[in-house]
């Protein structure tokens, strides 16, 4: 008889987090930041194929171009791409996300990583000195506005982040425009942003519509069976979308904790804390129960290396 593997169970809910994590999830519940008001329903059941098409019909994954942006803006919108990412960059083949989960350590999974086309990264996540777990390839870094904008990340003047295309992301409140967003963005990175487009002017650097973060927000609302953090989903769950839409077919790694999981948050850091890979400020959780719901690969991939298995949207008929 087969033993059943432990991997990652898509029908968790708030009552599988533990006491604390349930805690922060009502905090935020009630500060409602964003002011969402989701007028949606809750609890739908998919099937994989179906919540594809919603993620490829309802998310544009769009960065703003610089003469999308309110005149109050040009101070630092001029620094911004002409053309869009996606317009940009050509149809990809096999492309990797790797997570920043503590779990890649002692993986051995770099010279899979490094196999594929193209790899994306998310803030702060280095490759020195962890080539042998998560390879050596960056060619997109997907960063919130926090890690451009707080001075401990050292983002003008560390050379990692000068490898591969920067697509930066900052919410706006629930379905905000550009002005509504540009009034109050989280982290004020223009100035930041302006300095290192000077330094660095030939490294594409993109800034997604934070219109993007709600279209996926409520996709994940829709599909979990309880309201979820009202703030906006992951660097990772982001990744994961814009390489969608970008590659014919995308690995995963330790997104879905493998045999490994630990609650250590980050590869490259010392520090553990389980809202690292089940939420306290994301709806972590939840974009997690998406993704498995979506899996093209086995049971065993999870187990074993981490790896879930994606199809690109121009693979997906809907
Ligand atoms: O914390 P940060 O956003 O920089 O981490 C990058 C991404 O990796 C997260 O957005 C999350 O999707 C994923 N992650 C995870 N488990 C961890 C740490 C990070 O799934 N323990």
């Amino acid at each position: 008889r087969k033993e059943r593997l432990h991997v990652w169970n898509e029908n968790m809910s708030s009552k599988d987090l533990s006491f604390f994590l349930q805690i922060i999830k009502k905090h935020f519940y009630r500060t409602n930041k964003y002011k969402v008001s989701f007028q949606g329903k809750i609890g739908q059941k998919l099937s994989s194929k179906e919540i594809m098409c919603q993620l490829k019909n309802r998310v544009s994954m769009n960065t703003i171009k610089t003469h999308e942006l309110p005149k109050s803006a040009s101070h630092w919108g001029t620094y911004l791409p002409l053309d869009s990412l996606l317009e940009t960059v050509g149809q990809l083949g096999r492309c990797a996300v790797v997570s920043s989960a503590g779990s890649l350590l002692s993986s051995g999974l770099g010279k899979e990583i490094d196999s594929h086309d193209a790899v994306i990264r998310f803030n702060a996540a280095p490759t020195k000195g962890f080539e042998a777990d998560v390879g050596s390839k960056t060619t997109f870094r997907l960063m919130n506005s926090q890690v451009v904008t707080k001075k401990e990340h050292n983002f003008l003047k560390n050379p990692m982040y000068r490898t591969g295309t920067i697509i930066m992301w900052d919410p706006s409140i629930y379905k905000g425009n550009l002005s509504q967003w540009l009034m109050r963005p989280d982290f004020k990175f223009y100035d930041h942003y302006i300095e290192y487009r000077k330094m660095n002017p030939d490294q594409p650097f993109y800034i997604l519509d934070p219109l993007n973060l709600w279209q996926i927000w409520d996709i994940i609302q829709e599909n979990s069976p309880e309201q979820i953090h009202p703030d906006p989903p992951s660097s990772g769950t982001l990744g994961i979308i814009l390489l969608m839409n970008l590659c014919d077919q995308i690995s995963v790694y330790e997104f879905l904790p493998s045999k490994r999981k630990t609650n250590k948050c980050y590869y490259f850091k010392s520090h553990f804390d389980p809202a690292c890979s089940f939420g306290g400020f994301h709806p972590l959780m939840y974009e997690k129960n998406l993704i498995k719901k979506i899996n093209q690969g086995k049971d065993t991939d999870i187990y074993h290396h981490g790896r879930v298995t994606l199809h690109g949207f121009n693979r997906t008929e809907c």
